[in-house]
């Protein structure tokens, strides 16, 4: 073999990897609060100060100083010199930068996932019973999936699957950057196996052969669940999880 086709070979087979990052917005020192406050921007200051309840304020800063925390470490920015631009539908990117990265949160979870050189997006959801499973699945779920999803008899599996279909239609559309502006119901996932990691998204609108769904809810405290969606061609991805501490 050539040196040049040895090369793209190597280049070909290499493992795509990302970080995703970990941390609880409770688990914050004062201390360590008072830091990660000091890292925000005026208008993180300014939207700080707009929630109404102090615990939605603290979830907030916490989220923004950390997020703000982390990706100094990639950038070798200190973290109140991170500065964002932003999407046409409001997706961050760091100027000037060829870290992408992409976060999400719920209750008092929060991830980051960040790599380089692809789009990332993430989605986590804290699970909880659904009372209203049928209007759950008009609004986020193609007539495919909804036949798919009542196969399954056990309640339990039922919303297990819902769950892990909407992590991934949210993280998917957080990838591309429209977020709900895109009605998830125009999108299918391709549920073959029992493992989401070999499951297709469906787009009609776009090209979905280089898509990569990774599950990270072993790596998340019991009852949140989340996926990440890459636009990797061709290469396994490999996630490292990182916990802030
Ligand atoms: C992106 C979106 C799906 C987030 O949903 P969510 O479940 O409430 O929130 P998550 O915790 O999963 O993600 C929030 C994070 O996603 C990122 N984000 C924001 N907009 C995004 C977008 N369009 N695409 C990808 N990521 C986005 C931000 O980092 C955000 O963190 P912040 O809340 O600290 O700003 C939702 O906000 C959305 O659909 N936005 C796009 C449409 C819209 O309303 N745009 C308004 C501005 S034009």
């Amino acid at each position: 073999m050539s040196d040049k086709s040895a090369q793209t070979k190597e280049k070909w087979l290499k493992v795509m990897t990302f970080d995703c990052w970990h941390f609880d917005t409770n688990n914050i020192s004062k201390d360590r609060y008072d830091t990660l406050e000091s890292y925000l921007s005026e208008s993180e200051r300014s939207k700080a100060l707009r929630f109404v309840f102090n615990k939605d304020r603290r979830k907030f800063v916490s989220r923004r100083g950390a997020l703000r925390s982390i990706l100094s470490n990639y950038t070798g920015c200190h973290p109140s010199q991170i500065t964002y631009k932003y999407g046409k539908y409001g997706k961050p990117h760091i100027s000037g930068s060829p870290y992408q990265f992409n976060a999400s949160s719920s209750g008092s979870s929060a991830v980051m996932v960040i790599g380089q050189d692809t789009e990332i997006g993430v989605d986590i959801e804290m699970t909880s019973h659904l009372n209203d499973i049928q209007s759950l699945l008009n609004v986020i779920c193609s007539e495919e999936e909804q036949e798919w999803i009542s196969l399954f008899d056990n309640c339990g599996e039922r919303e297990l699957n819902i769950y892990r279909l909407w992590t991934i239609k949210e993280a998917y559309l957080k990838m591309r950057g429209c977020g709900l502006f895109v009605n998830p119901k125009d999108i299918t996932i391709k549920t073959e196996g029992t493992d989401p990691n070999n499951w297709q998204i469906d787009d009609c609108e776009k090209d979905q052969c280089d898509l990569s769904i990774a599950s990270i809810s072993n790596d998340l405290p019991n009852g949140v669940l989340g996926h990440v969606v890459t636009k990797v061609k061709n290469k396994p991805i490999s996630i490292s999880h990182k916990h802030l501490l």
